[in-house]
Formats: structure tokens, C-alpha cells, sequence
């Protein structure tokens, strides 16, 4: 199989700012680009701008200056935008290009040569906005239905590519290709559009209404049309240029585009290249929008985001892993600073961030900051690489699917692994006792592999942070995809805070809505229940074993609080379980749920005071309803943000207890419940 990958994003209008609409397929490219040569594959990355066209001739009159100094001038912010957002491109192709001119006149005149181009009069309702025609029967309210903005009756004379002539071959060719428009539905529904017969493609504008284009070679009065013009970019791009192999960069792997330009890429593009004999491209991809207040992302309605305040106060990488993460490509997704806080928080400041911290202090602090040799190998390592093997396989599996949203969540659980693998272990207490140096070595190792691999995975997605952490870790410059990367004796590099946790003013919090699924007071069935028998777990020294009444039942739960407290100080303790969580197996013990318990300094747990409260209690979360949820996975109560405020647990601004009676727990401000 060729290992060979070039991509594409569309050319953006230098009409106006970018937004985050723009970064996001630009940041999109970038990461497959960085994720493909991290397999081994020799890329070629291309952007630019679409530089011709009414939309952009209008812009210049605006600023009352000649449209090549208004295009000289703007596409320079998309090339400063993308240098701040670390886009590792390796071709900016602008449509003014002399090359891509020449390119354009070259397709053109072959087309007219081989009379797959030809004139005819052309009268129909012309919109400006669109830079088009449209049928009657295809006006709304007798304006253009894009738009909505007023239409006019022009007549013209007009060159004509023969797009009908391909409709046949095209609907073929996507049959042929299961996968050459993904998503699916996407595909659907551009089978959907070609059952209706096509209709030849108006390829040129009189220069009388528009000057701002490449003159037709045939016709002098006559400028190209400007998709014609720009689609053709993705071929005069990689003219001349050879993969590391001698193999042509034509066809692209993907092209990366937004679901409104799915019918000019699916449609108007694909005949081109058919009708000049050009091999297509591999895959179209169109992803979603970016939505803000359930509306697209656009400037002229006023809704555009501009990703620059958020980078220089948050950092490019933190921004890009929200870009990433938080859309699954193909659907919608939306902005806020709500879910941009949020994701921030919970998975690089909480997950990563506290994982590697955990891990890089004890180095520091037990092993002299040299990475300590693993020593012992038992059932809780075994499962740690198995999990860190599945974790790489399956991200390596989603890649090429390009499903990226997923195989940063797959990462993250590797990290979640780490962090509950070190509460297990509970490395701080091994430290207190040299006959546990051993275990202490190998777990300290075990979690700061597991890391590495974490980091080396996301390099792609935040490459200066990983490098930060990568560094901090002492593992070595060159990224590896294996296991037992990082060697004892290696010393441990820089330390420093990789993510600060974003502080939310709680009056910046939007009102919480019952009605959301991922919201704990729905998900968490926070019961309060009695510890009735304490011993110590079979197989793992630093774990309980706990018998515990829920009010109806006697469960069974494992629980990492020997650092906390004594057989003698639980014994008769209540305490609050998370009571729908998904039933595990732990060291061979089954455990039936969790209980949650504060961040103390040296990490040992320290469990809230529920005594004034009955057996079998349900807690609340401020104005929930208390009802039995079904079990949910870790993963999911892993994403909640507990924290301590004033002593007592808050979610999202609201407090864990009952209407009048509040659940208290004696821990530092701030501190996390996990
Ligand atoms: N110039 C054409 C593309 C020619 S490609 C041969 C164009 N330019 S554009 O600047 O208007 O848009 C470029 C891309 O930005 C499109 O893929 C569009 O879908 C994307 N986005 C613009 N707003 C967007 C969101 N709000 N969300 C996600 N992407 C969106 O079209």
C-alpha cells in the first residue's frame, strides 16, 4: 500500500478575517499531516487562498484600493494566523499565482480544444452574492434561496463546460468507490442531487461585470469563473513536484472541505477532471460547521469567532485539542467559552496535566529526578500495557478513518488509566516504606511510560505541549510508537506546569439544564451508605476491601484509602458512594461502586462527613431530582468536575446534598473530588 499522503484544504476567500470556522480545517489538516508522517508516511500539506471573484473584486472596492493590492494584503492574514496556529504546511498556493494562471488558461483552452467547452445565450435571475444564476423555480420569495439577498434578470452570452456529459460516470465512479465522499450521508447526498438530471456549468463571466479573474485564452472579453479557477488549485499545487518515492502527488488523498462546498467539490469538480482526463481524487471530506448560538459561524451574521484572543490566553495547543476534540467530524458542533473551559479543565488540566505531574514529582523527589528501571512485573502492570497496546492499536485504527475526535478520547482514557493505576498503587505511600523501593520503582515507571505514549500520541494535536511534557518525562527527541521508550537512569527534564487549570468565575456559568445528559447531577447516583466490614484486598496491599450497606443491600467495594485511614477509622464510617457506576473488576475483587472522596495534599483521600445524613440517602446536586440512574462507565464519572469550595463538593456552581443540608468535607479550597 502506497505511503505516500497528500491533503488539501479548501483556499480560503480573502474577503475577510479568518475565523474559527477557517482554522478549524486548516488545524484539521495539519494534525492528519503530523499524524500520517508519525506512521511513516510522506506527505505534502496545501492551503491558500481563492483570490479572484466578485465577493473578493467587491471587498477591494470597498476598501477603495486595486484588487491585486487588496489580495496582497489579506492573504497575509491567513499565512500569520496559521504560523501563530503551528500549521506545518508545505505549499500556500494563491490563486493570483502566475503558475496557477497559466495552469487555469492551459485546462481551458485543452477543454475547448477537445469542444468540451462551448457558448451559448444565457438568460436567468443573476444573484451577486452568489455569483450566479438561478432558475426560477429555485428562488424563494423571489430572492436568491442562498442568500435571501434580491436577484436580477440578466442575459448573456457565456461559455459552458459540458459537466452533463459526466453525470453518468460520476454516479459510477461513486459506486465504484464506497469511499470517496465520507462521510456517508454526505455521499447519500450527493447521490440524491445527481438523480435530478445535471446541467451544464456556466465557466465564464463577462468582463463587462466582473474584470477581476484570469482572462478565458479564447476569449479575451470573458474572466473564468471563480470556482473553476480555484478548484483547479489542487492540481497546479503539485505540478512538477514527486513524493520521496518518484511517484506523482496527484491524485490527493483528501480533500478537506465544509459541508457548503460539497456539491462544487462532489460535482463541478470531479467532471472537470474527468472531462480533462485527470485521474480523481481519493476521498472528499466534508465536516460540519461551527456553530455559535446555534447559528454557522459567519461574518457578515455577526457570529464569526476569532481564534486569536483565545490563543494568546490560553496557548495554540490548548486551543487546537478543543478544535480537534470537541468536533466529530462530520456533524455540527458548538463553540463556547462553556465547553472550551470545560474540555480545558477536565482532560489536560485534571487528566494530563495532574497524571504527569503526579508521576514526574515522585521521580523527583524518591529517584533523584532519574527515570527509576521497573523491577516487578504484576497483575496491575500487565493490565496498564495491555491498556496502553489497545489504546495505540485503536488509534491507529481511527487515523486513517479520520475519526480524530475519537482517538484523542481514546488517549485520554490511557491517561484516566494512568491515573487510576497510581491510586491504585498509590505510589506515595510505597515511598514511605524502603522494602517497597521495588514497587515504588516499578510503578513510578510504569506510569511515566504509559505517559509518554499518551504525549507521543498527541503530539500531533498539541506538538509544543507535548514536547514540553515529552522533555519533562526525559524521553528522547525522537517520537516512538513502541513500549519501553524511556530507560532507566535517563534524567527527567524541565518541570513545569503543562496546563494551568482555567479559573471560570461561577457568575460566568450559564444556567445548568436538567435536561443535559453529560450532567452530573443526572448522571451521579451519589448515595449515602455505611461501611460495615473493612479488610484488607486479596491481591493489591494498598487497596480496601469494604462491605457497605446502600440502605438496601450489602456491596461489595475496593477502595484506595489505606494512605487515609485505618481499619479502626472506617469501620462504621459513612460515607457517600457513586452508586451507579458500572460494576468492575478490581484485582479480581468485583467492586460495586466508588466512593468519592477529596484531593488531601499528600493524595491520600479524605472522605466527606456524612454522618448527619440516614443510610441509603440519595444526594442531590442544588435542584435535581433525586432518581436511580442506570450505571454509567468510569469514563463518564471521570469527567465530572467535583471540586471542594468552602467545605463543601460543588458541580458546576451547584452543591452536593440535600435541599437545606449541605454535604461537607474537611479539604483544602479547590481541591478535587474524585
Ligand atoms: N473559496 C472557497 C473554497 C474554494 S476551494 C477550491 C470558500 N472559501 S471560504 O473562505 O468561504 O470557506 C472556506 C471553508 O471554510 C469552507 O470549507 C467552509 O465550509 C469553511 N467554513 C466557513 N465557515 C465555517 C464554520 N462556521 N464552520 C466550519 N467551517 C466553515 O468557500
Amino acid at each position: 500500500m502506497s505511503k505516500n499522503f497528500y491533503i488539501t484544504t479548501p483556499i480560503y476567500y480573502v474577503n475577510d478575517a479568518p475565523h474559527i470556522g477557517h482554522a478549524y480545517t486548516t488545524v484539521l489538516a495539519d494534525v492528519l499531516t503530523r499524524y500520517h508522517k508519525l506512521m511513516g508516511y510522506d506527505c505534502f500539506f496545501q492551503t491558500g487562498t481563492d483570490e479572484h471573484g466578485q465577493k473578493v473584486q467587491q471587498a477591494a472596492e470597498k476598501r477603495g484600493i486595486p484588487a491585486q493590492n487588496h489580495v496582497d494584503e489579506y492573504n497575509v492574514r491567513f499565512k500569520d494566523l496559521w504560523e501563530r496556529m503551528n500549521i506545518d504546511y508545505d505549499y500556500f498556493i494563491r490563486t493570483t499565482d502566475p503558475d496557477h494562471k497559466a495552469f487555469v488558461q492551459k485546462c481551458l483552452q485543452n477543454l475547448f480544444d477537445k469542444g468540451e467547452i462551448y457558448t451559448k445565450e444565457y438568460a436567468g435571475w443573476y444573484s451577486v452574492g452568489e455569483e450566479r444564476f438561478f432558475g426560477e423555480d429555485e428562488l424563494v420569495d423571489g430572492k436568491d434561496p442562498i442568500s435571501g439577498r434580491p436577484v436580477e434578470w440578466l442575459t448573456e452570452k457565456n461559455y459552458f463546460f459540458k459537466m452533463s456529459h459526466y453525470q453518468k460516470a460520476l454516479i459510477q465512479h461513486i459506486a465504484d468507490h464506497p469511499d470517496f465522499i465520507q462521510p456517508e450521508f454526505r455521499k447519500n447526498e450527493v447521490l440524491g442531487f445527481l438523480k435530478q438530471e445535471l446541467t451544464d456549468l456556466c465557466i465564464s463571466r463577462p468582463k463587462s461585470r466582473l474584470a477581476w479573474g484570469i482572462s478565458l485564452p479564447f476569449d479575451d472579453d470573458y474572466v473564468t469563473y471563480v470556482w473553476f479557477d480555484a478548484l483547479l488549485n489542487y492540481v497546479s499545487g503539485v505540478l512538477g513536484r514527486k513524493f520521496k518515492d518518484g511517484s506523482d502527488m496527484w491524485p490527493a488523498s483528501y480533500h478537506l472541505i465544509g459541508k457548503d462546498i460539497l456539491t462544487t467539490h462532489s460535482i463541478y469538480w470531479t467532471t472537470m477532471l474527468m472531462g480533462m482526463g485527470i485521474p480523481l481524487p481519493q476521498h472528499i471530506l466534508a465536516h460540519g460547521w461551527w456553530m455559535n448560538g446555534g447559528a454557522k459561524m459567519s461574518k457578515s451574521g455577526g457570529t464569526a469567532i476569532n481564534p486569536i484572543p483565545y490563543m494568546d490566553e490560553f496557548g495554540v495547543d490548548v486551543f487546537r485539542y478543543f478544535l480537534i476534540r470537541d468536533m466529530v467530524i462530520g456533524q455540527d458542533a458548538s463553540f463556547s467559552d462553556e465547553n472550551f473551559f470545560k474540555r480545558i479543565n477536565s482532560d489536560l488540566a485534571n487528566d494530563l496535566g495532574n497524571g504527569l505531574n503526579r508521576v514526574c514529582k515522585q521521580i523527583v523527589t524518591h529517584f533523584n529526578s532519574q527515570i527509576p528501571a521497573p523491577v516487578l512485573k504484576d497483575s496491575a502492570e500487565i493490565e496498564l500495557e495491555e491498556i496502553a497496546s489497545n489504546v495505540l492499536n485503536s488509534v491507529l485504527q481511527f487515523i486513517p478513518e479520520l475519526k480524530l475526535s475519537q482517538a484523542v478520547e481514546e488517549i485520554l482514557s490511557l491517561v484516566r488509566a494512568v491515573n487510576r493505576y497510581l491510586e491504585i498503587k498509590a505510589p506515595w505511600k510505597l515511598a514511605k516504606d524502603p522494602s517497597d523501593k521495588d514497587n515504588l520503582a516499578t510503578t513510578l515507571w510504569y506510569g511515566a511510560e504509559s505517559l509518554r505514549l499518551a504525549l507521543t500520541l498527541l503530539q500531533p494535536v498539541i506538538p509544543k505541549k507535548a514536547a514540553e511534557g515529552l522533555a519533562m518525562l526525559g524521553a528522547p527527541a525522537t517520537l516512538s510508537l513502541s513500549w519501553n521508550v524511556l530507560k532507566g537512569g535517563e534524567h527527567l527534564g524541565e518541570q513545569k506546569a503543562l496546563f494551568p487549570r482555567i479559573l471560570v468565575e461561577k457568575e460566568n456559568q450559564p444556567a445548568p439544564s436538567a435536561k443535559n445528559t453529560e450532567d452530573p447531577k443526572v448522571i451521579g447516583e451519589f448515595r449515602v451508605c455505611e461501611i460495615v466490614k473493612v479488610e484488607d484486598h486479596p491481591e493489591a496491599d494498598s487497596l480496601y476491601m469494604l462491605s457497605v450497606h446502600d440502605g438496601k443491600r450489602i456491596r461489595t467495594v475496593c477502595a484506595g484509602l489505606k494512605n487515609s485511614y485505618s481499619v479502626e477509622e472506617l469501620q462504621n464510617r459513612k460515607a457517600v458512594l457513586f452508586a451507579n457506576l458500572k460494576p468492575a473488576k478490581i484485582r479480581g475483587i468485583l467492586s460495586e461502586g466508588m466512593f468519592i472522596a477529596a484531593d488531601g495534599p499528600d493524595h491520600q483521600g479524605i472522605l466527606p462527613d456524612a454522618s448527619g445524613f440516614e443510610v441509603g440517602t440519595l444526594l442531590q446536586f442544588d435542584q435535581s431530582k433525586p432518581e436511580p440512574l442506570a450505571s454509567v462507565k468510569i469514563k463518564v464519572f471521570e469527567k465530572l468536575d467535583l471540586k471542594v469550595h468552602k467545605h463543601k463538593i460543588l458541580s458546576e456552581g451547584q452543591t452536593l446534598g440535600l435541599p437545606g443540608k449541605e454535604l461537607i468535607v474537611n479539604a483544602e479550597e479547590g481541591a478535587e473530588v474524585h
